[in-house]
């Protein structure tokens, strides 16, 4: 049904691939329109725990389609951005974990996308960076904004100031991704984490993610409010009773999100 992405369900796990490999999966317009698809139907889709987005062969998204910013003006560009802002903002508020499982070129748009996800694990092979500069244009479609919440202001001017490309190691050392894989053992990795999510209770991974996102980088003060209450929500779970009263019985829980 796609012709720029594969998105696909497993259980709990859907996985969205970009798939234009001989463009290194360029992102262009169509390719937002699909993307913006695929996540209703993650919305939609209440057995779904976690979303796995990757890329087909060697780049994860080598940026915005460079032949559609050609003739990109100012009024396409506001158009643009505007609607790629909002489709990344829709992954980034899905109620269920994602994972940017970054397999080779994460560049511009396709870095973006990455920080949009709760979760960045990268192949030791991952090259990543924001090298709009370079083309004459800054960011568009949250890099000025994710990045340095994520790797701090002076980490986010080098990369977008500069447009250099960065490896894999100096990307986890940065905090940009949590962990960097051997190539082939990507997916297992990111798999595992998706594992250990899917034994967590929904409602609480829930609560969790939109206390950390929504509220964490406003007022301490509110931010601490928001969380009481997310907290007490989180107490009137039917999966609440269930992890104290395993734990109080020495057992595994088995939680049914509720
Ligand atoms: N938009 C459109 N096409 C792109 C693209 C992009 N962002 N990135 C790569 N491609 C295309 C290339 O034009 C080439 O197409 P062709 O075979 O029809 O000529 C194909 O993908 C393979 O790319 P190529 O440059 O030959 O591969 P490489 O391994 O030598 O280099 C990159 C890989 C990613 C370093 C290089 O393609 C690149 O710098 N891409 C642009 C990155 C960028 O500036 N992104 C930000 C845009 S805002």
């Amino acid at each position: 049904m796609f012709e720029n992405i594969i998105f696909e369900t497993d259980g709990p796990i859907a996985r969205l691939t970009f798939n234009r490999p001989d463009k290194m999966n360029a992102v262009n317009n169509a390719t937002v329109d699909e993307l913006d698809q695929a996540l209703e139907m993650v919305e939609k889709n209440q057995e779904l725990r976690v979303l796995i987005i990757t890329g087909a062969g060697k780049a994860f998204v080598a940026g915005a389609d460079i032949g559609e910013l050609d003739k990109r003006d100012t009024v396409q560009g506001r158009l643009d951005t505007k609607r790629r802002q909002a489709v990344y903002t829709r992954i980034e508020q899905l109620e269920i974990p994602s994972i940017a499982a970054i397999n080779g070129f994460a560049l511009g748009t396709g870095l973006e996308i990455a920080l949009a996800c709760t979760f960045r694990i990268a192949s030791a092979k991952a090259k990543v960076g924001q090298p709009e500069v370079k083309l004459g244009i800054i960011p568009g479609a949250g890099g000025t904004q994710r990045l340095p919440r994520v790797v701090g202001m002076s980490r986010a001017m080098e990369m977008i100031l500069t447009g250099d490309i960065f490896k894999a190691d100096q990307a986890l050392a940065m905090g940009l991704v949590i962990r960097v894989a051997e190539p082939d053992d990507l997916m297992q990795e990111v798999e595992k984490l998706a594992k250990t999510i899917i034994l967590r209770p929904k409602l609480a991974i829930q609560y969790a993610k939109e206390a950390i996102l929504k509220f964490s980088e406003g007022s301490l003060e509110d931010g601490l409010s928001r969380e009481s209450y997310l907290h007490a929500l989180s107490c009137g779970t039917e999966d609440k009773k269930e992890g104290v009263k395993s734990f109080l019985e020495k057992r595994d829980p088995v939680f049914k999100g509720r």
